[in-house]
């Protein structure tokens, strides 16, 4: 007997009846290769440290985040972001160990280039870790200073090149910085340091956990609303895009990451270049939290989040799940 009613003819169920037709169909995937897993790095030797508001992320001595470079070329994770764990005693006010040759990225990088030459390297370029006041620019009396904070920035830009890293992250939000980076590397022989700027870097409570990961989050005086972002604009957003890749980066990034999916999908719409994403501290220690207290199933969280980048148009991912998620998809 036919039903009388007007059944439909268009039935999208029938693309999701099984696993294998779910696959056939699906328009994005996520690989180990869209990863860029983020490290935190201190002194010592054989140390990893965990960090109390990111579970599961330690900070490594030198030693073991080469082991963890050795990890990821293995996963087929392609690139390694860095950042440094700073003792007080190395911060002051001009930030000076920002372009010590010596400190701990940089030795991190030569090391780690040295054990796994296959493996990219991407390094910060703000002060904020070596800044006594904690920002990411000079201060004078409560005054972010922009220019002068450029002639720091392209100190630490050419020493971290020197390290041999493969992309400099210039993440300080200082108008011009792009520009003054990429001329000081054209200049001094560093034509192949690639630049992925985080071009549009909001002013997030998200950044919380990564602050405590570096040592920064007694340092900061006030907020960073006068560089970073409001999180209330996104023509904005595509204007520092437009000026960092006049400037001359290479790939640019917009952070944090879930919050701002909008913005990604209307850079990689507009601009059509190397996207990224980061899925910073905050989104990272939410998922972790309700993880944790049996709220949500971590691991479909992690999967479901990235795919999400991937489907707003993002090339790859920095996330601190990348090890994880890369064992999981068979890397
Ligand atoms: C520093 C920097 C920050 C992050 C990356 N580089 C923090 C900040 O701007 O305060 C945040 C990353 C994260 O939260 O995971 N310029």
């Amino acid at each position: 007997m036919h039903p009388i009613a007007p059944f439909p003819h268009a039935r999208p169920r029938r693309l999701r009846r099984t696993p294998w037709i779910r696959d056939l169909v699906a328009e994005h995937r996520l690989t180990a290769s869209d990863l860029i897993w983020p490290i935190f790095v201190r002194e010592g030797t054989d140390v990893a440290e965990p960090v109390a508001s990111l579970p599961g992320v330690d900070r490594l001595s030198v030693d073991r985040a080469v082991r963890a470079a050795e990890e990821a070329a293995g996963l087929g994770i392609p690139c390694l972001a860095l950042f440094p764990y700073t003792e007080a005693k190395d911060k002051n006010r001009e930030a000076t160990e920002a372009w010590n040759p010596e400190n701990l990225v940089c030795r991190a990088t030569r090391a780690i280039k040295a054990a796994v030459p296959e493996i990219g390297v991407l390094l910060d370029v703000a002060l904020d870790p070596y800044n006594a006041d904690g920002h990411d620019g000079l201060v004078r009396d409560g005054v972010i200073l922009n220019d002068e904070t450029l002639v720091a920035l392209e100190r630490m830009a050419l020493v971290q090149a020197a390290a041999g890293c493969d992309i400099l992250g210039p993440s300080d939000m200082m108008d011009g910085r792009i520009g003054v980076i990429r001329a000081a590397l054209e200049r001094d022989g560093f034509q192949d340091t690639a630049i992925m700027s985080y071009a549009a870097k909001y002013a997030s409570c998200f950044y919380g956990p990564f602050r405590d990961a570096v040592g920064a989050t007694g340092a900061l005086k006030g907020d960073k609303k006068s560089y970073q972002m409001d999180p209330a604009n996104t023509d904005e957003a595509l204007r520092e895009v437009a000026a960092d890749l006049a400037e001359g980066a290479d790939m640019v990034m917009v952070k944090p990451g879930l919050p701002y999916l909008d913005v990604c999908a209307r850079v990689k719409a507009e601009f059509g270049v190397p996207t990224y994403a980061y899925q910073i501290s905050g989104e990272y220690a939410m998922i972790e939290a309700a993880a944790a207290n049996g709220w949500l199933d971590g691991e479909k969280a992690m999967l479901e989040t990235l795919l999400a980048f991937k489907r707003a148009g993002c090339d790859g991912i920095l996330t601190y799940f990348a090890p994880r998620v890369a064992r999981l998809l068979g890397g």
